[in-house]
C-alpha cells in the first residue's frame, strides 16, 4: 500500500522535544505525526482499505454518532522502537502484533488490515518521527496502532467505515521513576473478562472495564489490580494491563494458560521463551489465589513480575487484598525476572543476539 505524506507545519520545537525525550515518563507526550488508514464498504457491499497517509498530529474530527463513541467498537496494540548504538530503529516482533490485532479486530467485528500494511504503517510514522525515538536506558518510542468504528448510525450493527491509526509517544518506565517492585491489589468485586467474552482481545473496552478496580487499588496504595476468574477456582487471570509470571523455589516459571480470557502478550511469549531457553521449567497452567496463599505460607514462592510491552518486566513486592497481604520474598542471588529483563531489553536494544530473529528494522 502506497502511503502519501503530509509533513506537520507545526512539529514541536527541538527544544521542547528535547525537555519532553529527558524525561519521557508513560503516555503523556505525543510525536508530531500520525498515519491513518480509511476502510469503507462500497456499493456492492465489499470492504476496502484505502487513503494510506502521514498525517500532522492533531484531533480527529468525528461525528458525535460515530460507532465507537457509542458502543466501543475499537482495538488497539502497543509496541516499541528502540534505537540502536548505530542510530537503527527496530522494532521487537511486529508480526505477532500485527497477527493479534487481526484476532481483535474479529472478535470485536473490525476488518482485518494485512500484516505488511500493518508493518509499513509503523515505519512511516518512524521514518516521520524519527527524533523522538529515545536512546536512554529502558526508553523507546512506544506505538499506538488502533482501530475505530467511524460510522453514523445508532443501530447496533459492525460500522461500515473504520479508521485504522498510528500514534507515537516517547516512553520510559511506565510505572515512573525508577524501576521498583510494585504492590498490587487483588479485586474481589470485579472480574476483567467472562468465558466467551472479550478478555483476549485487545479492545478498549477490557481498559475502561478494569478501571473501577483500578481506583480501587489506588485507594489501597497499588499501582495495579489483579483479576481473579471467579468461575475456575479463582485462578489469577492477569493485571490491569499486563500479564502477571510467577517463579517457585524450585525454578520453575509459571504463567495463567491461555484459556480464553488472557491476552495473548508477545512480551508473556517472549519471557516463557527465554526461560525456556535458560533451562528453566516452564509452565503454562491455572494458578489460584489459593495457590499462591500456600506458597507465600510455606516458602516455595520465589518470585512474581507482571509483563507487558508498556511495563516491560516490572517485578510484583507484594499482593494486598481485603483480608491479608502476600509478601514477595527477597530474592536470594540474581533473581529469574532481572536475567530475563535484562536479555530481553538487550535483544530490543541491540546489545545482545537477536537468537530467535525476533527483531524488525524500521528506520
Ligand atoms: C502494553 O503493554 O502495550 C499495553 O497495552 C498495556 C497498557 C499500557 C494498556
Amino acid at each position: 500500500m502506497e502511503f502519501s505524506q503530509q509533513f506537520s507545519t507545526s512539529p514541536k520545537s527541538e527544544a521542547e522535544r528535547a525537555a519532553i525525550l529527558a524525561d519521557p515518563g508513560f503516555g503523556d507526550y505525543f510525536t508530531d505525526h500520525t498515519v491513518v488508514i480509511d476502510w469503507t464498504v462500497d456499493a456492492a457491499g465489499e470492504g476496502g482499505w484505502h487513503d494510506a497517509r502521514v498525517e500532522p498530529y492533531g484531533p480527529i474530527m468525528m461525528d458525535p454518532a460515530a460507532a465507537v463513541l457509542h458502543y466501543g467498537q475499537e482495538i488497539f496494540e502497543g509496541l516499541k522502537a528502540y534505537r540502536h548504538a548505530d542510530s537503527s530503529v527496530w522494532t521487537f516482533r511486529p508480526e505477532a502484533n500485527a497477527a493479534r490485532f487481526n484476532k481483535s479486530a474479529v472478535r470485536l467485528a473490525l476488518p482485518e488490515l494485512p500484516e505488511e500494511d500493518f508493518i509499513e504503517s509503523l515505519r512511516q510514522i518512524v521514518a516521520a518521527d524519527r527524533a523522538w525515538v529515545p536512546s536512554g536506558d529502558g526508553e523507546a518510542l512506544y506505538l499506538r496502532p488502533f482501530m475505530i468504528a467511524t460510522e453514523a448510525f445508532l443501530g447496533v450493527r459492525p460500522s461500515r467505515e473504520v479508521s485504522y491509526r498510528v500514534i507515537a509517544s516517547p516512553a520510559g518506565n511506565y510505572f515512573g521513576g525508577e524501576l521498583k517492585p510494585v504492590s498490587i491489589w487483588l479485586s474481589e468485586r470485579y472480574a476483567r473478562a467472562g468465558h466467551g467474552g472479550t478478555g483476549e482481545a485487545k479492545c478498549g473496552g477490557n481498559y475502561a472495564a478494569s478501571l473501577a478496580a483500578q481506583i480501587e487499588a489506588e485507594q489501597h496504595g497499588c499501582k495495579q489490580v489483579l483479576f481473579l476468574d471467579p468461575t475456575n477456582d479463582h485462578a489469577v487471570d492477569e493485571l490491569g494491563g499486563m500479564n502477571v509470571f510467577f517463579v517457585l523455589a524450585d525454578g520453575t516459571v509459571v504463567t495463567p494458560e491461555l484459556n480464553g480470557n488472557i491476552l495473548h502478550g508477545v512480551t508473556r511469549s517472549s519471557v516463557l521463551q527465554l526461560a525456556r531457553d535458560r533451562g528453566l521449567v516452564v509452565e503454562e497452567r491455572k494458578f489460584t489465589i489459593a495457590e499462591w496463599r500456600e506458597r507465600v505460607a510455606d516458602g516455595t514462592l520465589a518470585e512474581v513480575f507482571a509483563c507487558g510491552t508498556a511495563a516491560v518486566i516490572t517485578p510484583i513486592g507484594e499482593l494486598k487484598t481485603a483480608v491479608d497481604t502476600l509478601v514477595t520474598p527477597t530474592a536470594q542471588g540474581e533473581p529469574v525476572w532481572k536475567g530475563i529483563r535484562e536479555q530481553l531489553l538487550g535483544i530490543q536494544t541491540g546489545t545482545m543476539e537477536d537468537t530467535h530473529g525476533w527483531l524488525t528494522r524500521l528506520a
